[in-house]
């Protein structure tokens, strides 16, 4: 049979998505996956909340043809208002996943060639969603303070851009979290170039030091801010269960385009969040997960002083799932992944490559601290240590 498939399609193959899923060698130990730690669902609670939302004499078995989940969404804008973000139940969209909203936005703005600024790196997951729509990517590079706005405000001069995708709080891969003086200077970049921005908002409640910092969407004048969030860090990803926040004419139409993608978010996901939020306390599981998550990064720069090697730098983040290692320019650390981190020392990360939509940026790595035990980030940080300093004084990168 002749395949021919839309040119769309060449290009998400390339994603390398499928990269961060789990090994199956048993003495890997992966720090490749942003998967939030099992042991900190919470599974009865659930449990108890699916049994509340089946029962409910409204059937949440049946489509529900747009007028699902007014109750989650009051709530969810009550944690987004107290959070600093005006929003309303009305402006706000249930989706699949933060991953949905990715994939809506790019959609309602994105014709082939658009385009469209992502931060580099910047989440692999954003990519594959993006690159469906064949956009014209520019590629920001990260500071320790959130994204460069000097090359930003060049690319805004010289080219044509849609849409600005962001991830300001605790970002994936770097950890970094964009500073207020930023926030307020990108939101007047956008005013000033009269483009969109989407914030990714997955990780900004899972905070273990600090204060919160305002969001993009609160600093926002015009509507041109969209943000995403999502339940899958805070409560479990197979819920598969975010939202969006948008106003006017971009939330009708994002509407309109999510009908088309899948009619609707699932109801009985729905009435099970809504049925936890009501009968549990989401601010004591955030105090539990951020406890937990705390002990685990600083267990991770604990074994980044003791192992890693001079040369490789390493952020350390504020909240979130990742640190991000950045090595001499010389390094592939994809290549050393195949050759060495993999086979000889059974450790995984996720190298750069497929974080850059140019994908020729090889000495970074993102490194996940979230899904991992105390033992496996000592034993796997100082294994990755070794392999590093292995390749350097054998010269072999
Ligand atoms: C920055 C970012 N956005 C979106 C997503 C997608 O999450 P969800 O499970 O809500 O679809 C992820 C998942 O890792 C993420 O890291």
């Amino acid at each position: 049979m002749k395949k021919e498939f839309a040119s769309r399609v060449s290009l998400t193959s390339k994603s390398g998505l499928n990269a961060i899923y789990p090994s199956q060698d048993p003495e890997m130990i992966s720090f490749t996956g942003g998967f939030p730690d099992a042991t900190l669902f919470p599974s009865k609670e659930l449990a108890d909340s699916f049994q509340i939302a089946i029962s409910n004499q409204h059937s949440p078995l049946q489509y529900q043809v747009g007028e699902e989940s007014i109750d989650l969404r009051e709530k969810i804008a009550s944690l987004l208002n107290n959070d600093g973000t005006v929003t309303n139940p009305e402006l706000i969209m249930m989706t699949q996943g933060a991953q949905q909203g990715l994939d809506l936005v790019a959609k309602l703005v994105i014709n082939k060639g658009d385009g469209l600024v992502v931060e580099g790196p910047t989440y692999i997951g954003a990519l594959a969603a993006f690159d469906a729509y064949e956009p014209n990517y520019y590629s920001v590079s990260m500071e320790n303070d959130g994204m460069n706005l000097t090359e930003l405000k060049r690319i805004l001069i010289e080219k044509s851009v849609k849409l600005i995708y962001t991830i300001p709080d605790f970002q994936n891969p770097t950890g970094v979290v964009m500073s207020l003086e930023k926030r307020k200077q990108l939101i007047a970049l956008a005013n000033r170039y009269d483009v969109l921005i989407l914030e990714d908002a997955p990780y900004r409640w899972l905070r273990y030091e600090g204060k919160s910092l305002p969001t993009l969407k609160s600093l926002d004048t015009q509507d041109r801010v969209i943000q995403l969030g999502s339940f899958s860090k805070i409560l479990a990803p197979a819920l598969r269960l975010g939202w969006l926040t948008a106003s006017g004419e971009i939330f009708s139409r994002l509407k309109e385009l999510k009908a088309g993608a899948d009619l609707e978010t699932s109801n009985l996901m729905i009435q099970t969040v809504n049925a936890y939020l009501s009968k549990y306390s989401l601010e004591s599981h955030l105090t539990k997960l951020q406890k937990s998550y705390r002990i685990k990064k600083n267990a991770m720069m604990t074994a980044m002083r003791n192992y890693m090697p001079e040369n490789i730098s390493y952020t350390d983040p504020k909240g979130g799932f990742f640190t991000w290692i950045t090595a001499p320019q010389n390094y592939d650390l994809d290549n050393m992944q195949i050759m060495s981190f993999k086979p000889a020392f059974h450790v995984m990360v996720i190298p750069s490559t497929n974080l850059f939509p140019d994908k020729a940026h090889k000495n970074g790595a993102r490194v996940s601290f979230s899904s991992v035990s105390l033992s496996q980030i000592d034993s796997g940080i100082k294994r990755l240590g070794n392999c590093l300093s292995d390749s350097y004084q054998k010269q072999s990168i």
